[in-house]
């Protein structure tokens, strides 16, 4: 029998997707892949390639589509779901990782990090000021989180570490999760009047589309902090700039921008009080291995004709 051809959307590391070796025949890039696409019969994606019906329309043998990463809103799945393609996704390797960078994100935002490193490194650190680079506390702040599925409960179980109350927004309450970890679930507008810190960890969907807008911002405290390590969109990023010029909010902490990357020159990048990251949440030696393992698997499964161990439902 010869092997499926496989199409790996980007390079990876050879040894995070060796159980590929003798299973199937992979060829690395769109470009390598052009001439092929009619006989592909599997993809491994990163979030980076839009799986759209252009795309599935030139690949008329696909069987399978397996995300290397939890969200999936860069796959069109009423596309695959149209066509029989399962989709697999990898949730749960990358859920410690992803929580930490954000309290990375959080603690940077409340102790103002860039800018104190910033002084200190360009000679504006002339002594222990009493008042310089202060900034928030943790211990008795209120953190909103919006969306509490994996991501969000191991961000509301650092938080409660911290001394940190925390309540939710989540289409479905929690009780489990409220009870294990002391969060409570409130409306979105009394989230956004109480948080100190709001956390989003939603994925991105019609629903939370510019979830955060104007008008959200406007009901944020002015001392609250914004912190995004979620998806770009679910933030309208000019209201954020208007919301941070005009003193709505004290600032922002975003892991994801629209577009990505985020072009240089845009004007949060001048803002003193946002703090962007190259969408780095799961970026751990360990976890992207262990997210690119899970890619594999899920992408044999559906080579050879098994449920997906992680699809997306
Ligand atoms: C990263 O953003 C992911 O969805 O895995």
């Amino acid at each position: 029998m010869p092997l499926p051809l496989v199409l790996q959307s980007h390079p990876l590391p050879k040894d995070w997707v060796q159980a590929l070796e003798g299973r199937a025949c992979v060829l690395v890039g769109l470009e390598a892949a052009e001439d092929a696409l009619g006989e592909v019969e599997g993809l491994l994606s990163l979030l980076t390639l839009p799986v759209n019906a252009a795309l599935l329309d030139r690949m008329p043998k696909l069987r399978v589509v397996s995300n290397m990463a939890v969200g999936v809103d860069n796959v069109d799945r009423s596309a695959c779901a149209a066509r029989g393609i399962p989709v697999g996704h990898t949730p749960g390797v990358l859920t410690a990782a992803t929580a930490d960078l954000t309290f990375a994100l959080l603690l940077a935002a409340a102790r103002n990090l860039p800018a104190a490193r910033r002084d200190a490194q360009e000679g504006r650190w002339s002594t222990w000021s009493p008042t310089g680079w202060l900034g928030a506390d943790l211990e008795e702040a209120t953190l909103g989180i919006i969306g509490l599925g994996a991501i969000g409960q191991a961000v509301a179980r650092r938080a409660r570490g911290f001394g940190m109350s925390v309540v939710y927004t989540a289409p479905r309450a929690k009780p489990e999760a409220e009870a294990q970890l002391d969060v409570r679930r409130v409306e979105l507008a009394e989230l956004l009047q109480t948080a100190d810190f709001v956390s989003l960890h939603c994925p991105l969907n019609d629903a939370t589309h510019h979830l955060i807008d104007a008008d959200a911002l406007a009901r944020m405290k002015p001392n609250a902090i914004l912190v995004n390590a979620a998806r770009g969109p679910v933030v309208d990023q000019e209201a954020l700039l208007a919301a941070l010029r005009g003193g709505e909010i004290a600032g922002a902490a975003l892991d994801v921008t629209t577009p990505e990357p985020l072009e240089p020159e845009h004007p949060l990048f001048s803002e003193p009080r946002c703090l962007i990251l190259p969408h780095i949440g799961s970026a751990t030696f360990g976890t992207r291995r262990a997210m690119a393992e899970l890619a594999v698997e899920n992408l044999l499964a559906g080579l050879e004709g098994r449920p997906l161990p992680r699809e997306v439902r």
